[in-house]
């Protein structure tokens, strides 16, 4: 099939290059020259493991190609995706300017088609989007009749870091359609996956993915406060995670207790589905919880330090990991940017390090920071790890000890053994053990 993709961030280079390898014709669109000359040299414009090589492939069969040209490569083919933004505005409310400005696109490039074409939106937007916003765009910027354009909502479920993954050994696949057109598009694309295909209507699809992630972060929340809670009681959160693991009503998964939740999704997401029920009159007090607990996890790990350190002015501290979790360069809504600004605010010397995430950080927060792990921990007071990179889960402890002023380590993310580090001599501090 013919296919093209609106939008080269993690969900449109992801869709694009999985749908490639999968035989389709793939072009991916967007009106950022140097990121479309980028994958048309054979590299992402974002990090991800494993999306450089299946890029290369896609180039070299053919398969795969980018272009800034969006309105003639829409029309050349039968299904377009949307994969642009849907950021928050300072109310939580979604934004749906991107999502108005693709299907604008859309529906000029159609003016000269006469072929069926199929638009599936597959950014993450609020129940009706598509239907009452993308859909009816397109039909007055094309002047086209309903029977011709297929219509529907995919939502996609990648994790970011194992993003290839996923998409390529999905769980589930969505199928949200407004018409037969679009159900027929959809049906055959993804043939090839066996795994199960839901097939629902498009304001279905739609909350399907908000109603996935807000669940899994008011998962993170839950565990977190009765992490919280272990910490008073001398209790080991992770033997009762174990514990609630084994259930399998609640599963072993999502039930890492910590810093919080953060990145492109959770955060936005779950602030734009209590915004939007809230413009609807049905105020969501689970949302608001999930969001207060994520904002007071960050201000608990800096209070360790401080409860540790006596006074936090002057002392330095070195912050391990500033991407949001792990094998990724993203650091938004990074749980770090908190603890370092308040760092700062009190007076920290604070220096930091990610193996991949320090450009990226650098302009959120102008810390000093450097090339090692080693480097930032010299002469410490204290040492924070905030993201679960393997690279600290293997320090040597006793090394790291030898090096730094003091003794404090603060663990945001349970990444060491807490025996061994007691054990070399830390005055070891991590959520959920008392
Ligand atoms: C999330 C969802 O997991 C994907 O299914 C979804 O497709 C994606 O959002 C999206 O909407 O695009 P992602 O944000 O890439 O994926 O990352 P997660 O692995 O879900 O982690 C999110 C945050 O939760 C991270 O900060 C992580 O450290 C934190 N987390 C995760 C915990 O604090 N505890 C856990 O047990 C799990």
């Amino acid at each position: 099939m013919k296919v093209s993709v609106i939008g080269t961030g993690y969900v449109g280079l992801v869709t694009g290059s999985t749908l490639a390898d999968l035989g389709n014709q793939v072009v991916c669109l967007d009106i950022l020259e140097e990121k479309i000359s980028m994958l048309n040299s054979g590299k992402s414009p974002i990090y991800e493991p494993g999306l450089d090589e299946l890029i290369k492939k896609g180039l070299k069969n053919k398969n795969l190609i980018g272009s800034t040209e969006i309105e003639q490569n829409i029309r050349n083919t039968d299904i377009t995706f949307i994969c642009v933004g849907t950021p928050s505005d300072k109310n939580g409310n979604i934004d749906l300017s991107y999502i108005k400005s693709a299907s604008s696109t859309i529906g000029r490039a159609l003016r000269d088609k006469s072929e069926k074409h199929t638009v599936i939106v597959k950014s993450t937007v609020i129940p009706l989007t598509t239907e009452e916003v993308v859909m009816p765009n397109i039909l007055k910027k094309s002047g086209w009749k309903r029977e011709n354009l297929g219509i529907g909502m995919n939502p996609e479920f990648l994790r970011e870091g194992s993003a290839i993954h996923d998409a390529q050994n999905p769980d589930r696949i969505v199928i949200g359609f407004a018409d037969d057109v679009a159900r027929k598009t959809l049906k055959e694309l993804y043939d090839p996956y066996k795994c199960t295909k839901l097939e629902c209507s498009p304001r279905t699809a739609e909350l399907i993915k908000y109603a996935s992630n807000s669940f899994l972060a008011t998962k993170i929340s839950f565990v977190n406060e009765i992490a919280n809670m272990s910490n008073i009681w001398g209790i080991d959160f992770q033997e009762v995670a174990e514990g609630m693991g084994l259930d399998s009503r609640i599963s072993a998964e999502f039930l890492r207790a910590g810093a919080g939740f953060g990145g492109s999704c959770f955060p936005k997401d779950v602030k734009a589905l209590a915004a939007a029920a809230k413009n609807s009159k049905v105020e969501s007090l689970i949302l608001k919880a999930t969001l207060e607990v994520n904002d007071i996890q960050p201000k608990i790990i800096v209070k360790m330090a401080e409860e540790r350190l006596g006074v936090i002015k002057g002392k330095k501290i070195a912050v391990l990991g500033l991407a949001f979790k792990p094998e990724t360069d993203d650091v938004r809504e990074s749980r770090s940017e908190i603890v370092i600004s308040e760092l700062i605010e009190k007076g920290a010397n604070v220096v930091a390090h990610d193996p991949e995430g320090m450009p990226n950080f650098k302009k959120l927060i102008d810390v000093k920071m450097t090339p090692t792990p080693e480097l930032a921990t010299e002469k410490a007071d204290c040492v924070v790890i905030m993201t679960e990179w393997d690279i600290y889960k293997n320090l040597d402890l006793e090394s790291l000890l030898k090096r730094m002023n003091g003794n404090v380590l603060i663990d945001g993310r349970r990444t060491l053994n807490a025996k061994e580090a007691d054990k070399v001599g830390f005055d070891y501090k991590t959520i959920g053990l008392g």
